[in-house]
């Protein structure tokens, strides 16, 4: 494992049984916390679009607003929020997705995204991949380009990477947990 890896891995706190007994909650909480496990997530996250124009990173409420406020900074690209439903004030398209403990609804305003516009998907953790499926269909319903999904961590015993790759989303993960 490279240092980078390391570093990230060890900022993360892990906590058993939350949100539901069973779950072992991975909490990122403690790597925004820690200046720079938070500055060389950012630089990993972005690395891979050097040289790429992106127009917008969508990042999926809550953690993904975080990482991709931070993302889209750095690449010099607008943000799109992708929220739980009944949080946006304008005309929105809306979905329900399945994820790792329950089910829900997301939603984002139907003029965020321009059709052919070239976005990265964002969110701290991807698990079953309901939730990246969900935004995936989101977007590409508006007409969005998405160029990849980016995620610190990958649960990969729960299927998420494959889910999308299976819908022709290119994945980037930095660490795996089991
Ligand atoms: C977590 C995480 C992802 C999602 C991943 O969010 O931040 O958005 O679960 O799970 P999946 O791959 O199985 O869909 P959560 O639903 O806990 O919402 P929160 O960010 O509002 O806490
Ligand atoms: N979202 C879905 N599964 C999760 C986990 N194990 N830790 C943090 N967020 C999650």
């Amino acid at each position: 494992m490279s240092s980078v890896q390391e570093t990230l891995r060890a900022a993360i706190r892990n906590i058993p049984d939350y949100p539901k007994p069973g779950v072992m909650f991975r909490d990122i909480t403690t790597l925004l916390g820690n200046p720079q496990a938070f500055r060389r997530a950012i630089d990993e996250l972005v690395h891979p679009f050097a040289g790429t124009k992106i127009d917008k990173i969508a990042g999926i409420e809550a953690r993904g607003f975080i990482l991709g406020g931070a993302m889209a900074h750095q690449m010099s690209a607008g943000f799109i929020p992708i929220r739980k439903k009944g949080k946006l004030p304008h005309d929105t398209v809306r979905i329900a997705y399945s994820l790792e403990y329950g089910v829900d609804e997301m939603e984002m305003h139907r003029d965020a995204v321009q059709p052919g516009e070239k976005v990265i998907l964002v969110d701290d953790l991807i698990a079953t991949g309901g939730t990246a499926e969900g935004a995936t269909k989101l977007l590409r319903q508006m007409g969005a380009e998405i160029v990849a999904a980016c995620f610190v961590i990958d649960l990969p015993e729960l299927g998420g990477r494959k889910k999308l790759e299976d819908l022709g989303v290119k994945v980037q993960t930095l660490i795996e947990f089991e």
